[in-house]
């Protein structure tokens, strides 16, 4: 995390579905607002449509298997031993979770510590884990949103990045007002990631700094009108 960078930060998206998070990334890429490369694209489900995106904008794809991971005690770090030698084989720097529905273990975290990113569907540490709209909504809250953050060993628990904020509408359906939050991951995760390649952000314990935010849209982003 230094100063002015000589190459595009090198990005590996772990991806499990839909993958517009990852689309995110890649259109802010190619309009020249993220100064990265997503160098692979990896995958715990065959058939994820992340994986067509990335083959699509000509990133290497790779269906890993976690079958035969499966049953053994220790299958999840098998199976994340596996995913950092393809990282390592990419020579990624930064790690992307985008709509990535397995948990990390420390064979990843450690590898890539304050070096690896997800995005959640809530302002964390409000709602983590499964159906983060669902739960608002049942909440009652006024205010949902989303939260870019660093992948620490408890889920959704990590140094927070970037947050911003929708309203919740007494129409509003989980399906509904999850796309009024997508909008905004789609806003705030290439941000966090140029902010990351800007060499901008400090991790202090649980907080994290950002560099010269008074003189740009890093602050404004944190509260979107
Ligand atoms: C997003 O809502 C993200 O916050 C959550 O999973 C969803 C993934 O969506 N972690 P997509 O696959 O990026 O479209």
């Amino acid at each position: 995390m230094s100063g002015k960078r000589a190459t595009p930060l090198r990005l590996g998206v772990l991806a499990s579905g839909r993958g517009s998070n990852l689309q995110a990334i890649i259109d802010a890429i190619e309009a020249g607002s993220l100064a990265a490369q997503i160098v692979v694209v990896v995958s715990n489900k065959q058939n994820a449509q992340a994986l067509e995106r990335a083959r699509k904008h000509g990133v290497p794809a790779v269906f890993l298997d976690p079958k035969p991971c499966a049953g053994r005690p220790d299958s999840r770090e098998t199976y994340d031993r596996a995913i950092l030698e393809v990282l390592q084989k990419y020579d990624v720097e930064l790690v992307l979770l985008a709509g990535y529905m397995k948990i990390v273990t420390p064979v990843l975290i450690n590898a890539y510590q304050n070096r690896m990113m997800n995005i959640h569907p809530s302002l964390l540490p409000a709602f983590p884990g499964l159906d983060a709209q669902k739960q608002a909504l049942e909440w009652g809250v006024k205010l949902a949103g989303c939260t870019v953050h660093f992948v620490t060993e408890g889920v959704d628990e990590g140094p927070i990045i970037i947050q911003a904020a929708v309203p919740v509408l007494d129409e509003d359906t989980p399906e509904t007002l999850a796309l009024r939050i997508l909008e905004q991951e789609h806003r705030i995760y290439p941000r966090a990631v140029q902010l990351y390649a800007e060499g901008r952000l400090q991790v202090e314990g649980r907080c994290v700094r950002v560099a010269d935010a008074a003189s740009d849209a890093a602050r404004a982003i944190r509260n979107p009108a």
